[in-house]
């Protein structure tokens, strides 16, 4: 401040030689008249001092600006109150901008309001950007919805057609006379079926709870029935491979939660399924345990393990695990089958519930994986998601 010089500064000399666009109008004529505009003002605009002085800077809207917007602007001026808009003007050559624009009131000693005073800044350049991130994020959306829909459309042809051809086949069956050979032709064909048939309702779910089709639902179950049912339906296949399926709910207490018991089936179903397909000695463990948390909270924690003794999942291999389309290995695909869809699908569907998934594993030594729901103890009661 020591170097300021000591007579009083040119104020009007200072505001004629700014950078930017200033602008005084008479607060106490209705008509709001232009008393001032600076050098910078003439530059943006194109238009002489001459020419705008004592008029009302509305000259500078035009057949495309917003009527709401210069509506805000009357309004915010009737109350004396300071505005802060964009607003798209014109210059006197007819070439649009888009002006921020900042009017403040000023108040004398009486506190009555004499002048408005507006800065205008030229901010086409960053408008224009904004647009086309905009248009370019409404085009991406208006594309993926387009692909959802037809992807929905594909599959629910596919289903039907493949049931269809399913159906036939198994009736073909059904004669005892085949030769067999063909029988055993037609049972690879029904095999290969079936797989494209689960292939296409993996699709179908991920598109649903990756676009946020798929609704949650919230009805009363008793978790341990839940999980013996779901270790009932995998038992039969792990008996055929030698496994025993062990079904550990020691840590379940609560006998009534609330929840969506069918997607925590699909989750389980999922993990148990890649668990008996990756193994061949040793054993699968399913645990649930609740985790601790206080009394007074309306929901509990969850979290389920499905351990297996199966082949691993080597640690350069453990980013991939989530991702849709991917087996960590490409021969895995062939070998074990499977849409690649399934660990994805798993964790879409454990997002949407509130919850996570991780995995322990090691090659050769068998992998955990872990998931943690929230579910309610009340019915109406709110879920963390
Ligand atoms: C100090 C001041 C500066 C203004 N600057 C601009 C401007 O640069 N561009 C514009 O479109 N409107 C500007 N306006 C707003 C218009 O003058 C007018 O108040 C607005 O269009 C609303 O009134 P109306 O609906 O009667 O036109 C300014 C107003 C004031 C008080």
């Amino acid at each position: 401040m020591n170097d300021l010089p000591s007579s009083q500064p040119d104020w009007p000399h200072i505001i004629s030689e700014l950078r930017s666009s200033v602008t005084i109008t008479d607060a106490t004529d209705p008509k709001q008249p232009l008393i001032f505009v600076n050098d910078y003002f003439v530059q943006l605009t194109g238009y002489s001092k001459e020419e705008v002085i004592g008029r009302n800077c509305r000259f500078l809207q035009g057949a495309d600006t917003r009527s709401e917007t210069a509506r805000e602007i009357r309004h915010a001026l009737s109350k004396c109150m300071p505005v802060r808009t964009e607003i798209l003007n014109y210059r006197r050559d007819g070439s649009t901008f888009w002006n921020e624009l900042n009017i403040d009131p000023i108040f004398d000693k009486e506190g009555r309001c004499v002048l408005f005073v507006g800065l205008q800044y030229d901010v086409t350049d960053r408008k224009l950007l904004e647009e086309e991130a905009t248009h370019a994020a409404r085009s991406a959306h208006g594309q993926s919805r387009a692909l959802m829909e037809f992807m929905g459309k594909l599959n629910h042809e596919l289903r039907n057609n493949m049931n269809g051809m399913l159906g036939l086949i198994d009736i073909v069956l059904m004669d005892e006379t085949l030769p067999e050979d063909v029988r055993e032709y037609l049972e690879l064909a029904k095999g290969s079926g079936d797989t494209l048939l689960n292939i296409a309702n993996d699709v179908l779910d991920l598109a649903g709870a990756t676009d946020g089709r798929m609704k949650l639902e919230r009805i009363e179950f008793n978790p341990k029935h839940v999980l013996d049912s779901i270790v009932k339906t995998h038992r039969l296949r792990a008996e055929e491979k030698g496994l025993p399926l062990i079904l550990n709910v020691e840590g379940i207490h609560h006998q009534r939660l609330y929840g969506d018991p069918h997607r925590l089936r699909q989750v389980l179903d999922n993990l148990i399924g890649n668990a008996l397909k990756f193994t061949t000695t040793g054993s699968i463990t399913l645990t649930a345990e609740e985790s601790k948390r206080a009394e007074s909270s309306p929901f509990i924690y969850m979290r389920f393990t499905v351990r297996d003794t199966g082949i691993g999942i080597p640690e350069e291999h453990m980013d991939k695990l989530f991702k849709a389309f991917s087996q960590t290995e490409a021969s895995h695909a062939r070998v074990y089958g499977g849409s690649g869809l399934g660990l994805k699908i798993c964790e879409e569907l454990v997002t949407l519930m509130g919850g996570s998934i991780s995995v322990d594993s090691r090659k050769g030594e068998g992998s955990s994986f872990h998931i943690d729901i929230p579910f309610s103890k009340e019915n109406q009661a709110q879920l963390p998601l």
